[in-house]
């Protein structure tokens, strides 16, 4: 059995395994130089044995304990006809929603579409050793459905006069939303991933008396379905603070990401049942050494004798140098 699934289903606290969200891009010279010769992102995504070249590049740098797929949350929207294009510096861009070619989809001609991500997870699969875990994901509704809708400004603020024109839309899209999601997450996993990870990355954004309808009850949606299946999932519904006690009493996930706004020693003491993942600022491997072997110490500790994946709060950044990924291993390996 992999260290994580040790530890995330059976809350094994006796060992710590490490990835990181993000680990396979950006800041990795030999992603920038495939993706130099690959400008359309989501061609790149659908290309299964480069994908998976990329998914395994940070896996034999590393030597981390799980590898996660290369690919993105919008590959979703764009199997659901809507146009997505990456455009540097600026993050992705997607046509118009429009509702009659969203309802028009059939989840024939969406596995149809999303099949190269399936191959680039049986061919991954293969090469990986026995030890290590392969981790797919998904966007969760909300994150999706702000894209899907333009619902955030660029200066990340939510527009909610468009969220409460788009009202009844909106809810209509949400229940499709999930049974393609669902959907996604099971051919996933049919085709050789072990583990399931959920985004909500604007979670954060939504105000408190709608978090219940579009963070809580989505994922727990996703979650129980994940569960029927022996599917295990860890959830990371970014920037909810306190109300990770409530995601954590609902959705029942087998895991939580926590980002870094939140006090890890609170959420230890809080959160009940589940194995924690992350919590360290990305931010923290952009500064020296001593500053970083510190703040990974502090999660160490917090974490011990508790099921605990290390991780970051969010994504690797993309001007962290790999070099600093390696020496934080070693610390937290040497450390535990
Ligand atoms: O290593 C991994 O974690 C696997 C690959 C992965 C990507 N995207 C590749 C990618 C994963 C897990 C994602 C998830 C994802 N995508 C999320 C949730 C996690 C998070 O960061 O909050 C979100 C919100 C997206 C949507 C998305 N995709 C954005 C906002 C952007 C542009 C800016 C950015 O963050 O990179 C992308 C593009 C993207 N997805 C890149 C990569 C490597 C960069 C592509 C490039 O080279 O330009």
């Amino acid at each position: 059995m992999s260290k994580l699934i040790k530890v995330l289903m059976n809350k094994d606290s006796s060992c710590l395994p490490i990835w990181f969200m993000r680990q396979a891009g950006r800041y990795l010279p030999e992603f920038r130089k495939i993706r130099s010769n690959n400008k359309n992102f989501i061609k790149l995504c659908l290309n299964a044995k480069l994908s998976s070249t990329i998914t395994l590049q940070p896996i034999d740098k590393f030597d981390l304990d799980a590898a996660i797929i290369f690919s993105d949350i919008l590959m979703v929207p764009y199997a659901l006809n809507q146009e997505v294009n990456f455009e540097k510096d600026k993050g992705p861009i997607l046509s118009n929603f429009k509702i009659d070619d969203f309802l028009s989809c059939d989840a024939r001609s969406f596995k149809f579409k999303l099949q190269p991500v399936y191959d680039l997870i049986s061919i991954t699969k293969k090469k990986l050793k026995k030890d290590k875990s392969l981790i797919c994901f998904i966007g969760a509704p909300w994150t999706l459905i702000i894209y899907m809708f333009g619902l955030k400004s660029e200066d990340n603020k939510l527009n909610l006069d468009l969220l409460e024109r788009k009202k009844k839309e909106i809810k209509l899209t949400l229940d499709k939303l999930n049974d393609y999601l669902c959907l996604h997450v099971d051919n996933q996993m049919k085709s050789g991933a072990d583990v399931v990870q959920i985004f909500d990355s604007w979670a954060g954004m939504l105000p408190e008396e709608k978090i219940d309808d579009f963070c809580f009850e989505p994922n727990a949606k996703i979650v129980n379905f994940c569960k029927k299946n022996n599917y295990p999932v860890i959830c990371f519904p970014k920037g909810i603070n306190n109300n990770y006690k409530k995601f954590n009493e609902i959705v029942k996930p087998n895991g939580i990401g926590i980002d870094f706004n939140v006090d890890p020693e609170w959420i230890r003491f809080n959160l009940k049942d589940v194995c924690i993942q992350g919590g360290m600022n990305p931010r923290t491997l952009l500064l020296d050494d001593d500053s970083i072997y510190r703040e990974a110490e502090k999660y160490i500790k917090i974490f011990k004798d508790y099921p605990y994946i290390f991780n970051l709060g969010h994504g690797l950044l993309p001007e962290t140098n790999p070099d600093k990924v390696k020496k934080l291993i070693n610390f937290i390996r040497e450390n535990n």
